[in-house]
């Protein structure tokens, strides 16, 4: 795989949560126009990516064409505009024979796909797991990523077959980051059963990432999947979305409509304290320290010694929380990293309210509604 890409986790859009099948050039020049024009691009934002359904045929030699109708400009065209506006674009395939959204796949196809991809301008691509029978996931991401080093072109390879074999074992060796799940929707803390397959809400998508942080690190991410911030939960709820997103040093992909962005999305999506923690350059996925009548800690070790700490309250009302930093030295046995009150007094930012909250000598108090969270960074 190329190395050097994905230092951090990557930011960007991608339209399958929004707009399913629904993908043309306009949406994709209007939804990088925005991302400039409502702060995203500043804020870190800088993939586009396009998902499942841009696709038209092979031609007589076996070249993929975007669909005439909806892409008529062609992709080498819209990645030069994305590149235009100080973006990066990208696109999807699947390693099967046909995509989910039954578009050709590229098994068979996966150097001359690649080489294409890379005449177009392609930055990043996502590869799904949709009918690939008789395939094994690692060989078939290799074969990919292969083709991908073969076309010369950087390419950020994002591995979707959903944890299904492991990916957290072989993706950092094919990719930058891997689903770990099958696929969220926009509900806080549900699962949707669709017969032989079930999508699940964003609570079920964190208790699925237990025991898979000593997998993640700069180049190589967990991917719980794309956000739903904005597309219809609560205010409170995608707070705490794109809180645990930030805390799981999780790839922080946008998947609502840029065009008409609610002022509380938009300060969610863009609060820079939130993504500093996300993109903090160590790259520690954080972890959960407690859980007790729904309300849980967590914990992510950021560069200098500093901390990121969330109370997250998943429980059925509000709840109170009071902790006590100089009863509680905490060790990450993964890093090592040590929060030490009784030896260090640490400052104490809110990053939601964006004020300061005191410092480490005294308990930490405050009251938070359901499905809610507090989030403060910790500095020395
Ligand atoms: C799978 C993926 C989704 C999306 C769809 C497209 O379900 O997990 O993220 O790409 O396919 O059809």
């Amino acid at each position: 795989k190329f190395k050097g890409l994905a230092l951090t986790p990557p930011m960007g859009w991608n339209s399958w949560n929004k707009f399913a099948c629904n993908v043309n050039e306009q949406l994709i020049r209007e939804t990088a126009d925005a991302m400039i024009s409502s702060g995203m691009k500043a804020a870190g934002y800088t993939y586009i990516n396009i998902d499942d359904c841009w696709h038209g045929q092979r031609d007589s030699l076996g070249f993929i064409h975007p669909d005439p109708e909806r892409f008529p400009s062609g992709m080498k065209a819209l990645a030069e505009y994305v590149h235009a506006k100080g973006l990066k674009f990208g696109i999807y395939s699947d390693a099967g024979s046909q995509t989910c959204g039954g578009r050709p796949g590229s098994r068979g196809y996966e150097f001359q796909d690649a080489q294409t991809y890379a005449s177009w301008g392609v930055d990043y691509l996502k590869y799904d797991w949709c009918n690939t029978e008789g395939l094994k996931a690692e060989g078939a991401y290799m074969t990919m990523a292969a083709a991908l080093q073969r076309a010369g072109r950087p390419i950020v390879l994002s591995i979707c077959e959903w944890g299904t074999d492991k990916p957290w074992e072989w993706g950092p060796e094919v990719g930058q980051l891997w689903r770990t799940t099958g696929d969220i929707y926009n509900c806080f803390d549900c699962i949707e059963d669709h017969g032989t397959w079930q999508s699940f809400g964003v609570m079920q998508i964190l208790d699925k990432q237990e025991g898979l942080r000593q997998y993640a690190g700069p180049g190589q991410w967990n991917d719980p999947d794309m956000m739903e911030v904005g597309n219809g939960m609560a205010v409170n709820e995608d707070r705490a979305h794109f809180t645990m997103w930030s805390m799981l040093a999780a790839p922080l992909i946008a998947g609502n409509d840029l065009r008409n962005m609610s002022k509380e999305t938009t300060a969610i999506l863009t609060n820079k304290e939130v993504i500093a923690v996300n993109q903090d350059k160590l790259g520690i996925q954080g972890f959960k320290l407690s859980s007790k009548d729904g309300l849980e800690t967590w914990l992510k070790p950021l560069d200098d010694g500093n901390w990121a700490v969330v109370f997250l309250n998943r429980g059925d009302g509000p709840r109170k929380v009071e902790f006590d930093w100089k009863k509680n030295p905490i060790t990450d046995e993964l890093s090592k990293a040590e929060l030490n009150a009784s030896q260090t007094t640490y400052k104490i930012r809110n990053v939601w309210t964006k004020k300061a909250a005191g410092t480490t000598a005294r308990s930490f108090k405050a009251e938070i509604p359901k499905y809610d969270v507090v989030m403060l960074v910790l500095s020395k």
